[in-house]
């Protein structure tokens, strides 16, 4: 099968055979990342434009290597420092970017949706959503899914356990699809006020006992608490929440030894997760962000035409 893609806006929109390919193409694409010259020609030509309304570190950072590594030009956006502030809409500042001729938008926005929008509006520039709103993440669940498939040789019939605020986290539905979509079991834990009710109807199992969630688990993804998404108070105090939903140190010793631990990042520590947690022989959280750098090569690469 090739890959036929112009977009890519979310994992419900990609079957089976278009992850693997997109699995395995990342797999060749971390090889060049350990040569001496980490560079080969294959976007020479294209324009990348990094479009971020909101802030990013990982993943602005990743597509912007990954462009540099396949040898595009990429070109950085925000919101602050454009047209932007003086009025000027998404759209417009979408089709002034593809009267330049530029070949792909990689697109972070606040708004559900926005990336999809400039999908159908567009008519030469490809769009690769790099997170919008509460929806989408896809290029962090494609690395995740490269973290796990490379620490336990595959995906299907795992034990994967999503753990946090699932309410407001892209990471979370984007896991929830690709994962379940890739075979796994998933369970989703957290206080009740942030697991949105209806979820088990995208194939996961929900405790709100973390306990329950973490103690057989091949996989433990913890979720940063999404201060800026959430208007009201979900938990009566951070504390609380650390005791009751954390990955605390004594609920470190209670999961698998065999059981890797997973963070999309940034980390609260402390928070959702403890120091000790984030950094022991379990962690992959860094793995992550490496497999970052390769996801996206893959994706640029295989949206530019493969
Ligand atoms: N995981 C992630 O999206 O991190 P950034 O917000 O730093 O890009």
């Amino acid at each position: 099968m090739s890959f036929k893609k112009k977009h890519i806006l979310d994992m419900a929109s990609l079957c089976v055979d278009e992850v693997n390919i997109i699995l395995n193409t990342a797999e060749m694409m971390k090889e060049i990342s350990k040569r001496h010259i980490k560079k080969v020609p294959t976007l020479r030509g294209k324009t990348i434009v990094l479009f971020f309304y909101e802030p990013s570190t990982r993943t602005r950072t990743s597509f912007d290597i990954a462009t540099k590594r396949l040898s595009g030009d990429s070109i950085s956006i925000s919101a602050n420092s454009s047209s932007i502030v003086k009025g000027e809409t998404l759209i417009d500042t979408a089709r002034n970017i593809e009267a330049m001729n530029c070949d792909i938008i990689v697109l972070r926005h606040p708004c559900s949706g926005a990336p999809h929008m400039l999908a159908k509006l567009l008519k030469n520039t490809s769009v690769i959503n790099a997170g919008d709103g509460m929806h989408a993440h896809p290029s962090q669940s494609l690395l995740d899914l490269m973290t796990v498939k490379e620490n336990k040789g595959s995906i299907k019939g795992l034990r994967v356990a999503i753990i946090g605020d699932i309410a407001h986290s892209r990471v979370a539905m984007s896991n929830i699809t690709g994962f379940t979509k890739m075979g796994a079991d998933v369970i989703v834990a957290g206080p009740p006020t942030m697991i949105p009710s209806g979820i088990e109807t995208f194939g996961v199992s929900v405790t709100y006992n973390i306990d329950e969630a973490i103690c057989s688990a091949d996989v433990i993804i913890m979720l940063r608490i999404q201060k800026e998404r959430q208007e009201d108070f979900f938990f009566p105090t951070e504390r609380e929440y650390s005791k009751v939903y954390g990955l605390t140190n004594k609920r470190l010793e209670k999961i698998s030894k065999d059981a890797i631990i997973m963070h999309p990042g940034p980390i609260n520590k402390g928070l959702e997760i403890s120091a000790e947690a984030a950094e022991c022989f379990q962690t992959r959280i860094l793995n992550q962000v490496t497999n970052g750098v390769a996801v996206r090569m893959a994706l640029l690469y295989l949206v530019a035409g493969g």
